[in-house]
């Protein structure tokens, strides 16, 4: 077993950790403030290779491992969690889902710009009726022989309206439950989809949040990913590795706090000497540091089982419940370790406790973390 990094992960540590600091930190306030997508940030993360890491470099990715992913996904989420969902969704959901299960044409249209980031994409499984609940999915993908005619709405769509390209979950065959749903690439310019108001969320508030809307769009089916009915088991696949990408955003959301906590408790004196000095607060900082390194290590496991092609639905889904409540108990913390300070925008704490609330329920919630988890133990 070794636990050093190599020079390459330290190489794209360094290079996500400077990008953060330099791109993402000034105006991150402002942009949870005023709810603005970071446009020419990600465009740069593109241009860097941060949206297709892990693709194939003959289809325009970086080709890098997924370890290399969990770092560099902890140190933007560190400073933007609004950038790093981003993120996660192009590369783990939608770039990793193409390259798993589409055609060589697929990739060649879809997968290259997206691994490129000359373009971003989007995962569109949830709807209003359904969420944890998903294979009672009700967007219909009406077989009609050459082509699909999709209709219905999918709700919280993370890049709803700044992706051009969406992978939809829709059923065809509601006889046959989760094995009738489609996998389908719906381009967003198609005739008659419409992208619904942006959410106004309580934290990753630069990330755009939209329901989609289709009615009776022609979707060709060569748009179709894998077999007929093979779209919840591509959707279940494709978060197994999601759930890597959000729990190592929880992990950076954590660790950024922690290290405002550290260095504020080294700054602020109270009762004549630094609060670091005092006995409560270093309990705090120790525990802190303790839950950050179990989760990161959950979070690498995971993303070594990955890329060793082992089965990561446990790690993954452990990496991911403990990370988040990890994130959202270390925020609270870091938030308490600055009194009143903490409770202002300009010292980042409390949006990042803003911001770890969402990695609880998104890509599956804590209680559905246990349920996959508990699944797998008792089987
Ligand atoms: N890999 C392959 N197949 C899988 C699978 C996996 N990980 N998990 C389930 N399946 C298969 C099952 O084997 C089963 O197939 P068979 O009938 O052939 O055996 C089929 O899928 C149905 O599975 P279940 O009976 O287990 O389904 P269920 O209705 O009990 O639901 C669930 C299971 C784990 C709760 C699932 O519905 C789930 O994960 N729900 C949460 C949905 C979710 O995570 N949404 C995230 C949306 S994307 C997002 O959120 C992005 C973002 O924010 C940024
Ligand atoms: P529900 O499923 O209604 O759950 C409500 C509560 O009941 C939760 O606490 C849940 O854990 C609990 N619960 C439900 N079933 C059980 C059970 N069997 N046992 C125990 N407890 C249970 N979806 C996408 O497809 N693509 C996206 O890009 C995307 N981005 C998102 C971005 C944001 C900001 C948000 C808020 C959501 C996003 N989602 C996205 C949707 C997200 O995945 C769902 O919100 C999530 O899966 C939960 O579904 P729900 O909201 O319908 O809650």
């Amino acid at each position: 077993m070794d636990f050093q990094l190599t020079e390459e992960h330290l190489m794209i540590q360094k290079a996500a950790r400077d990008f953060a600091q330099t791109e993402l930190l000034p105006g991150v306030i402002e942009r949870d403030e005023l709810q603005k997508f970071p446009a020419e940030q990600i465009k740069k993360l593109g241009e860097l290779g941060f949206l297709g890491m892990m693709v194939d470099p003959k289809y325009g990715g970086a080709g890098l491992d997924t370890i290399s992913y969990v770092l560099a996904m902890e140190e933007i989420s560190k400073v933007d969690a609004s950038a790093s969902v981003v993120m996660s969704v192009n590369n783990s959901l939608v770039c990793w889902g193409l390259e798993a299960y589409g055609t060589e044409e697929q990739k060649q249209k879809y997968l290259v710009p997206l691994a490129k980031g000359e373009i971003i994409g989007a995962f569109l499984l949830s709807e209003p009726e359904a969420g944890s609940d998903a294979t009672s999915q009700r967007t219909t993908a009406e077989d009609k022989g050459d082509h699909y005619l999709l209709n219905g709405t999918k709700n919280w769509i993370t890049n709803g309206n700044s992706a051009s390209v969406y992978l939809v979950m829709a059923q065809t065959h509601p006889e046959k439950g989760s094995k009738g749903i489609n996998a389908l690439i719906v381009e967003k310019n198609s005739p008659g989809v419409t992208v619904g108001a942006k959410e106004n969320k309580l934290g990753i508030r630069g990330s755009d949040t939209h329901s989609i809307m289709f009615q009776d769009v022609v979707v060709p089916k060569e748009n179709r990913i894998g077999e007929d009915g093979f779209g919840f088991k591509f959707a279940m696949k494709t978060l197994g590795g999601g759930r890597i990408g959000i729990a190592s955003q929880a992990l950076g959301i954590a660790s950024g706090a922690y290290e405002l906590a550290v260095k504020y408790s080294k700054e602020r004196k109270a009762f004549g000497k630094e609060i670091s000095q005092h006995q409560a607060i270093q309990f705090k900082l120790a525990d802190m540091a303790t839950r950050i390194e179990a989760s990161r290590l959950l979070c690498l496991k995971a993303a070594w089982e990955k890329d060793q092609h082992l089965d990561y639905t446990l790690s993954g889904s452990m990496a991911k419940v403990f990370s988040s409540e990890t994130a959202m108990w270390v925020t609270t913390e870091a938030v308490q370790v600055h009194g009143g300070y903490g409770y202002v925008k300009e010292y980042h704490v409390e949006r990042l406790m803003r911001d770890a609330k969402i990695t609880q329920i998104y890509e599956g919630t804590s209680e559905v973390q246990r349920i996959v988890i508990s699944r797998s133990i008792l089987a």
